[in-house]
């Protein structure tokens, strides 16, 4: 069989971890590939509100089998919190839960590297979340970094403290006041570490391949959104792993012709955290109501996520880049009552009209050009079919099917599990 994908189109937190919890039910492995606990993904159901940050979303599921792909960087002190997460739910991750050797390790200078990197820069600071991801992928891309199949070795120590006390010189480098207690916080990680190595570690990539093989049903599910990619989102505040479809192949070892729908998500607005260009950005009380019902406040920092209209242009750009065959808008209840809504169709770039995503999107550069529509007023959250939406809401999903040239195939009204309406 073959694999299907699910990525966030936007700039994270569009609500991938809600509708992987969704899909679970129609696939046998649930598979992440990229990023790491950086990632706040949120899922309700039954009552439970939970945040997930390196195990993939479809945990909850009985049946299905999850992997953390060799494209994850894991921090063994963040995981095991997640592990007691779901002890604490009964959840019995043992047999369900397996982890790729290939994955790379964040130590506990990695987040010290994080912070010191980030407070050199000052003003042009990328916000971070400070977990380590940017210098775990540095160390992995230069060929210096600790994999999860190093823990089966014996030297595995050695290895360690070499790689931590090169990161120490760095810190030291950047002369900052970054303060900390490295004995304290490698007790904490080597306990971890111990607790990590009670799971099962497998070869990913020859599990996956193997299952496609025997008829498995897989369903990939990407981290941050694809303007945080590495190459295509807006460098350098991004995120430092591939977030668009390609990273699912490198990331889990599936070939680009394993790849069946590409899932992509994206929020019935924009909403951005960090530092970073943000086209239709709203300063006004419009933005302030969007965050205030959208409870727009970052799942793994708990900071205020910037809010703004709707991107078309960006959108189209991430949907080409992602070959994306489905669409799933989010959070379109969290709009019910707004005078009037807008889209951005084009944008003012250097004196012209363009409607594609020019190299610079600062503030300097473009001007967002709109179009309008009509609100619906009709609290959304409480329906189940599509024959009970309001012409406003029909007329903003076909005036965006149009536009995007794919349909959108789901529209979720409210965060739990059960307020999900298949069109
Ligand atoms: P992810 O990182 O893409 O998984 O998304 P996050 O969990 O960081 O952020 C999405 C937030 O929106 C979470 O608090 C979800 O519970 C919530 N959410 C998801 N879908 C909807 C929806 O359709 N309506 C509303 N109101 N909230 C939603
Ligand atoms: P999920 O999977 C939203 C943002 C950070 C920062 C930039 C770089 O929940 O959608 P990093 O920690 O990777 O060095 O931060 O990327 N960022 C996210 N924003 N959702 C996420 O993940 C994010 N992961 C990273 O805020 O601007
Ligand atoms: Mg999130």
């Amino acid at each position: 069989m073959a694999v299907d994908l699910l990525l966030g189109l936007q700039w994270g937190d569009e609500g991938k971890g809600k509708i992987v919890d969704v899909l679970t039910a129609n696939y046998d492995i649930i598979a992440r590939f990229q990023g790491g606990p950086n990632a706040g993904h949120t899922l309700e159901f039954d009552g439970i509100k939970h945040v997930l940050r390196t195990i993939p979303s479809g945990i909850f599921h009985k049946k299905a089998v999850n992997v953390i792909g060799n494209g994850v960087v894991i921090d063994p002190v963040v995981f095991v919190k997640e592990l007691h997460g779901l002890d604490a739910l009964d959840v019995d991750y043992k047999s369900r839960l397996i982890i790729s050797r290939k994955a790379h390790l964040i130590l506990p200078t990695h987040r010290l590297l994080d912070a010191a990197s980030e407070a050199a820069k000052g003003k042009a600071k990328i916000g971070s979340t400070l977990k380590g991801i940017g210098p775990t992928y540095m160390d992995k891309t230069g060929r210096n970094g600790i994999r999860v199949g190093d823990l089966e070795l014996d030297n595995w120590k050695e290895k360690y403290r070499a790689l931590a006390d090169k990161h120490l010189g760095m810190i030291d480098f950047y002369n900052t006041e970054v303060q900390f207690n490295l004995e304290e916080m490698e007790v904490e990680f080597f306990e971890a570490v111990t607790e990590l190595k009670k799971l099962t570690f497998i070869d990913s990539e020859e599990y996956l391949n193997q299952a496609i093989k025997s008829g498995k049903t897989i369903l990939a599910e990407g981290a941050q959104g694809s303007l945080l990619d590495i190459d295509f989102g807006t460098y350098p505040f991004v995120t430092s792993s591939n977030t668009t479809a390609a990273g699912a192949c490198t990331g889990l070892g599936v070939a680009p012709t394993r790849i069946k729908e590409v899932y992509g998500i994206f929020k019935a607005y924009t909403t951005r955290v960090g530092s970073g260009p943000f086209p239709t950005e709203l300063f006004d009380e419009v933005g302030v109501e969007m965050a205030k019902v959208g409870r727009e406040f970052g799942a793994v920092t708990g900071r205020p996520r910037r809010c703004g209209w709707l991107d078309l242009i960006a959108l189209k750009y991430t949907c080409e880049i992602n070959g994306v065959t489905q669409l799933m808008m989010m959070k379109g209840d969290v709009l019910s009552g707004f005078d009037e809504l807008k889209v951005c169709t084009a944008y003012k770039y250097k004196g012209e009209t363009i409607t594609h995503l020019p190299y610079n999107i600062e503030p300097e550069n473009v001007t967002p050009i709109y179009s309008s529509f009509p609100c619906w007023k009709e609290d959304l959250t409480k329906m189940t079919e599509t024959s009970q939406f309001p012409k406003e809401l029909n007329t903003y999903i076909a005036f965006l099917e149009k536009e995007l040239e794919i349909p959108i195939k789901v529209v979720s009204v409210g965060p739990d599990r059960t307020q999900t309406i298949h069109r």
